[in-house]
Order: structure tokens, then sequence, then C-alpha cells
């Protein structure tokens, strides 16, 4: 049987800078084999002499089979190390882990995207996803919400993006004539109707508050809201309790809820 903490080896095949401290690894297992995941689950990666840490992956499964992305923002040791690597690194993959975005659930319906900094990685993911199987799915919108224009992630592939994409910045810089403010502002800007729409949501928690709070007012129901959570782990696979929150473990029961679920455990989440 698989020893499922044991990571298999990786290679690093290209590294692309996404803002002065975001960069997106293509990887390969190094025996050549696909990883299976679904859009919304996430890897362990180990950086050799550094440490692990969990990463969902920012790619879609449909048309990369020989590869995946993750899109990591640096904060500390295990991520600092892994952006000093460069394309032939060898690192550690454990998983996929963790249930991923319910793709059944979002069948036929309108989908909004709602995506704070670096949050919008797994949602890139669900984004390609969807696009792929553009017949499959209703209106699709993004609203997205970044520190400043210089945070901004995906900014290049974005505007090909077949879809209503609007975005707001914290800070303006020079030359930013967008929206300012929170990305709850961009609620303001768009017509958005409860109506056979599913809400997905990633980014800090308290945008995730707040962004459910927006669209609770506007009559979606609870278990229309979708968001991913994110939580101190190490084992991911439901074992050493790091990521427990009331009766749930993030990493396996997680890290995607209906905004219903969260409610049972939201006082200790947010
Ligand atoms: C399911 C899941 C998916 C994630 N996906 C992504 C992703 O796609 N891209 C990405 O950039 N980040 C993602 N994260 C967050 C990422 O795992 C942490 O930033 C990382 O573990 C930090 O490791 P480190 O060794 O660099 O930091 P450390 O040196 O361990 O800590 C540095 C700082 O980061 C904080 N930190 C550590 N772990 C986490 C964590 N799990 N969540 C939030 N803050 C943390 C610490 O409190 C400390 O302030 C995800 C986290 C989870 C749980
Ligand atoms: S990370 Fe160990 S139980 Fe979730």
């Amino acid at each position: 049987m698989k020893n499922q903490y044991i990571p298999r080896l990786a290679v690093i095949k290209e590294v692309k800078d996404e803002t002065s401290d975001v960069k997106t690894f293509k990887i390969s297992l190094k025996d050549g084999r696909s990883l299976r995941y679904s859009p919304g689950q996430f890897v362990e990666l180990t950086v050799f002499g550094y440490g692990e840490f969990p990463a969902c992956f920012s790619s879609s499964p449909l048309s990369q089979r020989d590869y995946f992305e993750v899109t990591v923002r640096r904060v500390g040791d295990a991520t600092n190390a892994i952006h000093g690597l460069s394309a032939g690194s060898i690192i550690g993959v454990r998983g996929p882990f963790g249930n991923g975005f319910s793709l059944r659930m979002l069948k036929r319906k309108d989908v909004l995207i709602v995506g704070g900094g670096v949050g919008l990685a797994p949602l890139r993911g669900l984004i390609y996803y969807l696009l792929e199987k553009r017949g499959d799915y209703g209106e699709l919108k993004l609203l997205y919400g970044a520190r400043t224009p210089d945070d901004i992630v995906f900014k290049d592939e974005m505007v090909d993006w077949d879809m209503d994409v609007l975005l707001t910045v914290d800070r303006a810089g020079k030359g930013w004539i967008g929206n300012i403010g929170v990305v709850t502002i961009l609620f303001r800007d768009t017509e958005i109707k409860p109506d056979n729409t599913v809400a997905v949501i990633c980014g800090p928690l308290i945008m995730i508050s707040a962004v459910s709070a927006e669209l609770l007012k506007r009559d979606f129901s609870e278990d229309q809201i979708i968001v991913s959570l994110e939580r101190m782990m190490k084992c991911g696979t439901g074992m050493c309790g790091h990521c427990n929150i009331g009766a749930k473990y993030v990493c396996k029961d997680g890290p995607v809820f209906t905004y219903r679920e969260t409610m049972e455990f939201l006082e200790a989440a947010f």
C-alpha cells in the first residue's frame, strides 16, 4: 500500500513571477506519471531541508496532464525556500488531498467567483476548468481584489478569460484608473442575482466573511455560497488534528465547504 506520508519526487519545470512575492510553479512527477486531482484540492510540497507546506492546485486537470501548477506567496521558511528554486530543482509532493469544489453542484449554474489576493490561485484552477467545459455552465463572473495594482496575480492571462472580470485594489498606484476599495464594492457595479447562481469565495477569512454577508443580504441561501478555507496543517490526512475547527478537519472534510457547513464552526473560524 502507498504510504501517504512519504513525498513523491517531482521536478520544477518552470517558474513564473506573478508579483514581487508570488510565483507560479509548473511541476511534474519525476516518475513521469500524472497526478489526478480536482480544482480546489491541494498538495503538500516539501522543500528538502526547509519544510513542507500545503498549496492548492492553480491549474486545471483537464488540459494539463503531464504537469500541474501551484501559485505560492512567500511568507515564511518553506515558501521562501521554494521561491529560491528554479527549473530543474527537485521537490517532494504528497497528495492530492481535500475535497475540492463540487463541480456537479456548479453544473448548469451561473458561477460568481470572488477572490482576494493569492486566494485567486485555487480559483484559477476552477476558472480554467469551467472555461474548458464552457457549455456545461451558465454565466461566469469574477470579482477580484488585491492590495495594490502590483499585487494582482494572473494579470496577463485574465484578459483572455471568457467571462466578466471586475477588479479592485485597496490602494491605487500611479496610473491605476480602476476601482479602489475592498472587493465588496464591486457588488455595486454589476448585477448579482441569486436565481440559479452559486458563489465561490477564496481569500482571507475577513474577506470571506464580508462577501458572504453581502450575498446573504442579496437573498443567496447558505447552500449557494461555497468557501475555500485555509488552516494550519501538518499531515493533510485528518490524523494530526492541526487543522481541526469544531467537528471538522479542514484538510479532509474541506478545504471547500458550503457557507451552511461553516456556520457549524463559524465562531471558531472567523
Ligand atoms: C489547504 C491550503 C491551501 C493553501 N494554498 C495556498 C496556495 O495555493 N498558495 C499560497 O501561497 N498559500 C497557500 N496556503 C497557505 C500556505 O500553506 C502557507 O503560507 C504556508 O504553509 C506557509 O509556510 P512557510 O513555511 O513558508 O511559513 P512558516 O515559516 O511556517 O510561517 C510563516 C507565516 O505564515 C503563516 N502560516 C503558516 N502556515 C499557514 C497556513 N496554512 N495558512 C495561513 N498562514 C500560514 C504563519 O502563521 C506565519 O505567520 C494554503 C494553505 C492551506 C491550508
Ligand atoms: S492537517 Fe492533520 S488533521 Fe488536518
